[in-house]
């Protein structure tokens, strides 16, 4: 079952691009409002500002983001800087369900270079519609809001 209310702040750089604009089609299959923070293609971009601008979107409003770049794994490293981010790095659907269930990520990271589109519209849709499964692993989110709250 979906989670009830997710709004998504999707971004991505210039390796992120064109899958980013792919994945709109799950969102909108899905009825998920969503706020593009990258409409245009910027050629040579930098994944760090895309992804510090979505991340302290995604806390301030209570989103969920979606970050595109080419591995991921720049965006999920800078996304993770912002304090409230849990960014997950998803590769299959395993990974994006796993993330959500034990992890309560509030933002995807994927990577345009290392996953085909299928599996791409599949990461996605499973991490929209899989829930935080509480109980121990909310105690361990607890440890890393009180580590971040110094
Ligand atoms: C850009 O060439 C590339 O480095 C970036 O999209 C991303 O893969 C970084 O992690």
């Amino acid at each position: 079952m979906r989670e009830k209310k997710i709004r998504v702040i999707l971004a991505s750089d210039h390796a992120g691009y064109e899958l980013k604009e792919k994945l709109k089609d799950v969102l909108k299959e899905n009825d998920i409002p969503f706020e593009d923070l990258s409409p245009e293609f910027v050629k040579d971009d930098d994944y760090p500002d895309i992804a510090f601008k979505a991340g302290r979107k995604v806390v301030k409003e209570r989103a969920r983001g979606v970050l595109v770049c080419g591995t991921g794994t720049g965006m999920c490293i800078a996304a993770n800087k912002v304090r409230g981010v849990r960014a997950a790095l998803a590769y299959d659907e395993k990974s994006a369900r796993l993330s959500r269930q034990h992890n309560d990520s509030n933002v995807l990271c994927i990577g345009a270079r290392m996953v085909d589109e299928v599996t791409a519209r599949n990461i996605l849709r499973v991490w929209l519609t899989t829930r935080f499964l509480e109980g121990r692993h909310a105690r361990r989110i607890n440890k890393i809001k009180e580590y971040e709250r110094g």
